[in-house]
């Protein structure tokens, strides 16, 4: 079995393509998550490897009309298949028609974050080895700082499944991604250049002013440690039916 935590030291300083080529050679079943933002890198870096890779999106149906634009536009500029997964629509139902459509505004996100993102995810998970996420520690003083280039899923797995984790990007920064998008030219959301840094959904998203945090366009009205929705990071209303079991 794979020493996870020597890994994750022996490819800590490694170039995020490193990182990529490490998952596609080691895990049979990887896909990248894709959020419709700037991770698009991974999917450049990933399909100079292997031009086969998969590729998966959670539509939680309340995307920016911008985003469901790029993906689609992602998926004919590199000729992948793109996953696009929805929720439960009776879950959906249920919840929008006893407290209605914005109700995060009222009771905080993770209810409708566990029923639009976490839960398609965590069916999505259950048919992989292994994921790719585009997450940075610069992204989040509160909630990113620390995070490895690889380990052990500590929201997904369980005894039955275990399930690596991949964050390429973890040390690079915002601006080093800017650059290998320019350099490249890589296709990027046009939200971007309105202002946008950090992009979820269209009603718990907004553009930062000058010296604001990237995640403090995210969920706004909320506590900075409360800004993860259960993709990475165990939420308290998710809990334990999180874990894949
Ligand atoms: S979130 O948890 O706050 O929504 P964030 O927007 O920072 O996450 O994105 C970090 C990484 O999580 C993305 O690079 C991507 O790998 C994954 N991710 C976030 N949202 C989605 C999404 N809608 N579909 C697929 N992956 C996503
Ligand atoms: Fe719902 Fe907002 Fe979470 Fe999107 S980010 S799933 S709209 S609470």
């Amino acid at each position: 079995m794979l020493n996870l935590e020597q890994l994750a030291v022996d490819y800590n300083q490694q170039e995020p393509t490193d990182i990529i080529r490490l998952a596609l050679e080691k895990f049979s079943t990887t896909a990248i998550s894709f959020s419709g933002a700037e991770d698009v890198v991974l999917i450049d870096m990933a399909i100079r490897i292997d031009p086969e890779i998969s590729v998966f999106c959670l539509d939680t149906g309340r995307l920016h009309s911008e985003t469901y634009k790029f993906i689609e536009q992602v998926r004919q500029h590199y000729k992948i298949v793109i996953d696009v997964l929805s929720p439960d629509s009776a879950a959906v139902q249920k919840m929008v028609k006893e407290k209605g459509l914005f109700s995060f505004y009222q009771d905080g996100h993770h209810e409708c974050c566990g029923i639009r993102k976490v839960l398609p995810l965590k069916r999505k998970l259950a048919t992989l080895t292994a994921w790719i996420t585009g997450q940075r520690k610069d992204q989040s003083p509160d909630t990113r700082a620390t995070i490895p280039v690889l380990e052990q899923d500590s929201v997904f797995s369980s005894t039955a499944h275990r399930l690596i984790k991949f964050n390429p990007l973890a040390n690079w920064s915002s601006a080093k991604v800017w650059e290998y998008i320019r350099q490249n030219d890589v296709p990027y959301n046009p939200l971007h250049a309105r202002g946008y840094r950090s992009i979820g959904c269209e009603p718990c998203t907004r553009v930062i002013i000058p010296n604001q945090h990237e995640r403090e366009g995210r969920w706004w009205w909320e506590e900075a440690t409360q800004k993860e929705c259960g993709l990475h990071a165990p939420t308290p209303q998710a809990g334990a039916d999180n874990v894949l079991r």
